[in-house]
């Protein structure tokens, strides 16, 4: 794949680096993070090195789903801040170079949000269109077959209007009608809003559901649903083959994307599943549509295993039209943990530098830098409706828990004496931004060394990528190679020591290791790895 690097857009060679506010910084002692609370550790993610900030949602919400439902698209929650935090927030991070992208919501709403309350007060009402209502199946039950992701039926009925609505997340998600231009055109004003308050850009969420079957068909049985799913768990029956990524999701893609290219500079990510053929789709057949369709394929069913690693990898370059930009993702606010998924604490740092050093845009999930690992949620405790509805073992709220900046009472997440939403972790005293800053060889200081050197380093962020066969296995190597320079990338993702032989190359030297300790020349004939290490090396 070609690359020159040198004309790359900022989010094309940039790292985004994902926050979730409610676990972030609390500054105002209700143990809930906030806007001002990002704008306080502006300076760490500056020194950190990232190039933008995702935010999750900040938006007003009754926090059904921790405000992935959204009671008003153009505001922002008092737990959060109010408009003027963010727009300090946005020039602050401006100062710095920082780009600002916000998650838009588009596929639903809250069931507080004003534009339901009317659609759901009569079927005469001109809103009522606005969200997916259907009369009961003739036996009085669901419309269709469709389960809710977070369990039960995806349509919830109203007594009143005598009709279903769909929700395929919780019944206080329903979800918008974008067959209805009305509530297009309205969506789009509230993309227009967040732009001229300068967002750069925007994480859509669940981006593949927009358009659902015109007639709502039932989706067929999943032949392969495991035998121990709960009762409720109707989503994991089925498969989802009417109510997503249906083809005229593009044409609303389009339209989307048309309104932010009226925009100078911004950037359209998607939040998106799917097999690869139908993924590749969304940037569009002519680039016209999202910029990073959201890439999970590396943390997704897979388990931590070079060889698969390497094949998601090489899968994805060889689909991807000349004008895509690959992009990975190896946790988020929806996942365990990476350092607790993949191979353990040890083999996080060979994460680190595989995310950081393949071809494409990269994205850091909060806490990763630290190596944060799940935390035990006590049933007491669990808020994600997920965990609540489909078991406490798939709650989310393990990987959402307050960021661990120091040794202090609530890893100075909030004020001593608060209760911090989510319990913090137990090991913070010794995992934390403070105790990792003052040690050379920590999780933190190799992400600012592998960031710092990315961004210097035109093969890094913007070169070629071509995977290496070596007989080692367990070992994933590729080059990464611009107009005037090469690097090898080797990496080991077993926990015990291996020699690879590198062929065509002889010589280079050792620039960063995941162990901190050897910068050095090596012959590349003879290239030992140690457990768990991945190295960075400069070709000669
Ligand atoms: C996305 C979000 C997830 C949320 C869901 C419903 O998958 O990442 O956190 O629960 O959408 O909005």
């Amino acid at each position: 794949m070609k690359s020159t690097g040198k004309d790359l857009l900022w989010w094309q060679r940039g790292v985004v680096y994902q926050i979730y506010p409610r676990s972030f910084k609390d500054t105002t002692g209700n143990g809930v993070g906030d806007l001002q609370g990002v704008i306080e550790k502006l300076d760490y993610l500056d020194e950190l090195g990232v190039d933008a900030l995702w935010l999750s949602p900040f938006y007003p919400s009754p926090m059904a789903d921790f405000g992935y439902d959204v009671a008003d698209y153009c505001d922002v929650d008092p737990l959060f801040g109010d408009l003027a935090t963010f727009d300090r927030l946005v020039t602050a991070a401006h100062q710095r170079d920082m780009r600002i992208i916000i998650d838009w919501v588009p596929n639903h709403s809250s069931d507080q949000h004003p534009w339901f309350l009317h659609s759901r007060s009569s079927r005469e009402h001109p809103q009522r269109d606005w969200y997916i209502w259907r009369d009961p199946a003739p036996d009085g039950g669901p419309p269709n077959n469709w389960g809710s992701f977070f369990g039960g039926p995806a349509w919830t009925f109203d007594i009143q209007t005598g009709q279903y609505y769909l929700h395929q997340f919780c019944p206080e998600q329903p979800e918008l009608n974008w067959r209805n231009p009305e509530l297009k055109a309205a969506m789009l004003d509230t993309l227009r809003f967040w732009l001229e308050r300068g967002v750069d850009g925007f994480r859509m969420d669940v981006i593949g559901l927009l358009i659902k079957d015109a007639q709502l068909r039932d989706n067929p049985p999943n032949p392969d649903a495991s035998p121990d799913l709960r009762e409720n768990d109707l989503f994991g029956r089925i498969l989802q083959v009417y109510n997503m990524d249906q083809d005229e999701n593009h044409v609303i893609m389009r339209e989307i994307r048309a309104f932010l290219d009226a925009y100078e500079d911004r950037c359209a990510i998607g939040e998106l599943w799917g097999p690869l053929d139908r993924w590749v789709k969304y940037y569009g057949e002519t680039g016209d549509e999202l910029h990073l369709p959201f890439n999970f394929r590396l943390m997704d069913g897979m388990s931590w295993d070079a060889e698969r690693m390497r094949a998601s990898v090489d899968a994805l370059e060889a689909v991807l039209p000349a004008f895509a930009w690959p992009n990975y993702v190896l946790g988020n606010h929806d996942r365990m943990r990476l350092a607790t998924r993949f191979g353990g604490p040890a083999q996080a740092r060979v994460a680190a530098m595989l995310l950081l050093t393949l071809r494409g845009t990269p994205t850091i999930y909060y806490g990763e830098e630290i190596g944060m690992e799940n935390v035990a949620i006590p049933p007491e405790k669990v808020q994600d409706p997920q965990g609540l509805n489909l078991g406490f073992e798939r709650t989310r709220d393990v990987c959402r828990t307050p960021m661990q900046w120091d040794a202090s009472a609530n890893a100075g997440f909030c004020a001593p004496g608060v209760e911090p939403w989510l319990p913090v972790a137990g090991d913070y005293g010794q995992h934390n931004v403070a105790v990792q800053e003052r040690t050379s060889a920590s999780m933190l200081n190799l992400y600012k060394r592998l960031l710092t050197l990315r961004r210097a380093t035109p093969a890094l962020y913007g070169g070629d990528y071509q995977p290496v066969d070596v007989d080692a296995d367990g070992c994933y190597v590729y080059l990464r190679t611009a107009s005037d320079s090469r690097w090898l990338v080797a990496l080991n993702f077993e926990h015990a020591p291996r020699i690879v032989s590198v062929p065509g190359e002889s010589k280079g030297r050792v620039v960063l290791s995941t162990h901190m300790d050897r910068e050095e020349p090596v012959r590349l004939n003879l290239l030992t790895l140690r457990a768990n290490e991945g190295v960075l090396i400069a070709l000669e």
